[in-house]
Parts: C-alpha cells; structure tokens; sequence
C-alpha cells in the first residue's frame, strides 16, 4: 500500500484535541500528513498548550487568519487555503467539526475536487441561527468520506440524502480521552493549585456565541452561578476569551466566582473527572462531562450530543437563572453511563477505512 499524501487543517481548541488522535493513528499507518492551522485560535492557552500536551506536530504552515466576523474569517481562509491545497496536491483534506475554519476548507477543497473528509460529521441542533450548524450541513453536503460518532449523527445525514462513504466509526474525542486520562492523572497539578477537594466543586464553561452575544443570557447565565456560589457552591470556571471580553462589555460580575484562565487539556480533563456538576454549552465538554460520569447542565436551548440528555446524565437547562438553580439542585442521573458506541479506536477506523478506499 502506498502511504497517502494527506492534507490536514485545524483551527479551534476541539480540533486540536480531534486531530491528535487521529494524526497519531495515520502515523502509524505511514501516511504523510502536512498540518495547516487556520490561526482562528492564536493565544498560547487556547492552541500552543494543546500542540505540546499532546504531542501534536507543530504545522506545518500558520495562516494567521485570527478573529474576525463571520464572512471575514470564513473568506480570509477560503481565499489563503486555496493555493497551499493546489501545491500539496493532496489525496484529501482532513477537517473537524463545525468551526469556520471548517467550512472554509472543506469549501475550497470541493472547489478544487480534492476529497473531503469530514471527522465528527452528522450532527445537527436543527437551530440555524448557529454559525456551527450553517457550518455542519455545508461541510457534510460537500464532503466525499462523512466519519460520524453516533448512530443518530448517521440517521441526521440520511434525512437529508447523504448515504455514500458514511461511516459510523465513534468519536476520536473518547479516543482521545482514553489516551490522556492516566496521563492527567499522574501529570495535572490544577486540582492541588487551585486548592480543590475532589467532588467539593463544580465546573463551568461558556462560549457559545448565542450565549456570550446576548447580554441577556449571558446575564442570566452568570447569575445563575451567582445565586449557586452564594448557596456555597464552589464554581471554578476557565474563562474562554470571549466570554472574557463579552463580560467586560456588559460588566457581568463574577465576584463569588473563581474565574480562571481557559486551562490545558490534561487539566481540563482532572478538573471534570473530580467535579461534582458540570455547567457548559461546550459539545466536548458536555461529552467527556458523560464519558466520566459526572452529572451536568448543560446552558443551551438544545444539544447535538442527545445521547447525553436520553440517559439523564445531561439536561438541557437554558440560560433562565432559575430553572438552571433548581435543576443544579434536583440533578437525579439515572443509571451509571456506558458509552456503547467507543472504545477509543475511532481514529483507526477512520485511518483504516481511507488506506483502503483512497488510492493514491
Ligand atoms: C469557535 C467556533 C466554535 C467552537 C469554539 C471552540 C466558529 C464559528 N466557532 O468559537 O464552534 O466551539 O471555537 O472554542 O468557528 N479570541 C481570543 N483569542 C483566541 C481566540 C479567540 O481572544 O485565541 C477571542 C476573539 O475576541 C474572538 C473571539 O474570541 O473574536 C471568538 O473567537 P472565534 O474563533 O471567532 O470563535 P469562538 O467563540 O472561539
Ligand atoms: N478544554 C480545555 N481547556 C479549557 C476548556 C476546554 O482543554 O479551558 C477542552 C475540553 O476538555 C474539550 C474541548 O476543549 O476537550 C472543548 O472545546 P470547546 O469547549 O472550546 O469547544 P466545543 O467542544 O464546544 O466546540
């Protein structure tokens, strides 16, 4: 078999945690990967950390893209992308989830018939005024080879016609998460730092755009994690950057809150393995919240991950203050979680299936 010549770009912090898993995988299948980051996320906490803690190479090529708006990112990327594919003349172009560094690629790619490959594909909140979701369905409807996590990810794509070279393989997030668990364990320092019992804290994270956009929801939100805190619940919360500046525009007050810089992977993973409830409106975090079986809330309208919120493990809470307080306080998860669908060989699936069905 000749090893392929892929072509990989990422952008955004869950991607980065995506392709380590994978990347590993073609590895050592011999496959040749050159990595591009979109430099959507550019901060050292939000993409340095990530590459070295999980022995991610470093790409190959930076576009320095950074933030903007919607069309600004998404064109700036279509347009820089365009002849790093043509010189690379790759066998395909590997992207992750929903970010617009996603859909920029996978876009520019199509255009140019090289073969996309969409990792994490399949899921829908069927709300549009998502950017992720414009992002999912496009990204799907343009890929050549759609890896989804779960089997309702595979039904999402049938209801809209898309059948060929979709595979169920399970999600390279548990691999991931089976690669670095024992790792954070031995190595993470957070838990002693942030001087934390285990179980005596719980643990928040926002950034979803319809949260941190809206200056009544995101209020909403944080005195929810008010009212708990001075209920006398610790609530340690890794501030991603833009809930950080969207907290300063509204002046929120966080000050019962233990509000902390956005934190390593390895961190990330002790700090939900030894909380007691989670908060988020993250999709990685509400899953990993599930592989661990930790209780958690999760603050949106309505989730992708609805495997989640079926076994009780999840539930939906909204931003309204009250309803997240009094579902803080009746969280009642049923049976303990098995996760049927991984068992932290998603990433050789994947590498299995293209070594087979592309030639290069
Ligand atoms: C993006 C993705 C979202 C994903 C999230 C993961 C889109 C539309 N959204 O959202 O799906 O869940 O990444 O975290 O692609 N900023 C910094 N430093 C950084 C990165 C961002 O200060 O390193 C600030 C900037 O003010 C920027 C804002 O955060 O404008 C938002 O960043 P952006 O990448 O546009 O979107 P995210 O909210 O991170
Ligand atoms: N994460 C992290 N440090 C943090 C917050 C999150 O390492 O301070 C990890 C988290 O464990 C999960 C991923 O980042 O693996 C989720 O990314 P994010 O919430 O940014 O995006 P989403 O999953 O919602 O797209």
């Amino acid at each position: 078999m000749k090893p392929l010549n892929i072509l990989t770009v990422v952008g955004a912090r869950p991607q980065f945690i995506k392709a380590a898993a994978v990347t590993r995988s073609l590895s050592s299948a011999g496959h040749k990967e050159y990595i591009i980051h979109t430099g959507q996320h550019y901060d050292a906490d939000m993409s340095e950390t990530f590459f070295k803690e999980l022995n991610l190479p470093a790409p190959d090529v930076n576009l320095g893209i950074g933030s903007g708006s919607h069309c600004q990112q998404t064109g700036q990327i279509l347009l820089e992308i365009e002849h790093f594919i043509i010189n690379q003349n790759p066998d395909c172009m590997l992207v992750y989830g929903d970010t617009n560094s996603t859909l920029a690629v996978a876009l520019a790619a199509a255009k140019l018939n090289v073969a996309v490959v969409h990792v994490e594909a399949g899921l829908r909140s069927f709300n549009k005024k998502m950017p992720e979701e414009i992002n999912r369905i496009l990204t799907d409807h343009v890929s050549s080879f759609l890896f989804c996590p779960s089997q309702i990810a595979v039904k999402n794509l049938k209801r809209e016609g898309v059948i060929k070279n979709v595979y169920l393989v399970g999600d390279v997030m548990y691999d991931s998460v089976m690669q670095n668990v024992d790792l954070a364990e031995r190595n993470s320092r957070i838990i002693e730092k942030l001087k934390l019992k285990p179980k005596s804290y719980s643990l928040a994270t926002i950034h979803r755009a319809e949260n941190t956009d809206d200056p009544r929801r995101l209020k909403s939100i944080f005195s929810a994690f008010e009212i708990l805190a001075k209920d006398g619940i610790k609530i340690i919360i890794p501030l991603h950057p833009r809930t950080k500046k969207a907290i300063r525009t509204f002046n929120i007050s966080l000050m019962n809150l233990h509000v902390i810089n956005p934190v390593s992977y390895l961190d990330m993973l002790n700090l939900e393995k030894n909380a007691r409830v989670i908060l988020t409106d993250s999709g990685g975090v509400q899953k990993e919240a599930y592989w661990f079986g930790i209780p958690s809330i999760t603050l949106r309208d309505e989730t992708e991950w609805v495997e989640t919120v079926e076994s009780g493990w999840n539930v939906l809470a909204g931003c309204d203050a009250l309803r997240i307080v009094s579902v803080f306080k009746s969280l009642e998860p049923g049976q303990p979680v098995s996760c049927k669908l991984n068992d932290g060989l998603s990433a050789e699936r994947i590498v299995n299936i293209l070594s087979n069905k592309i030639k290069s």
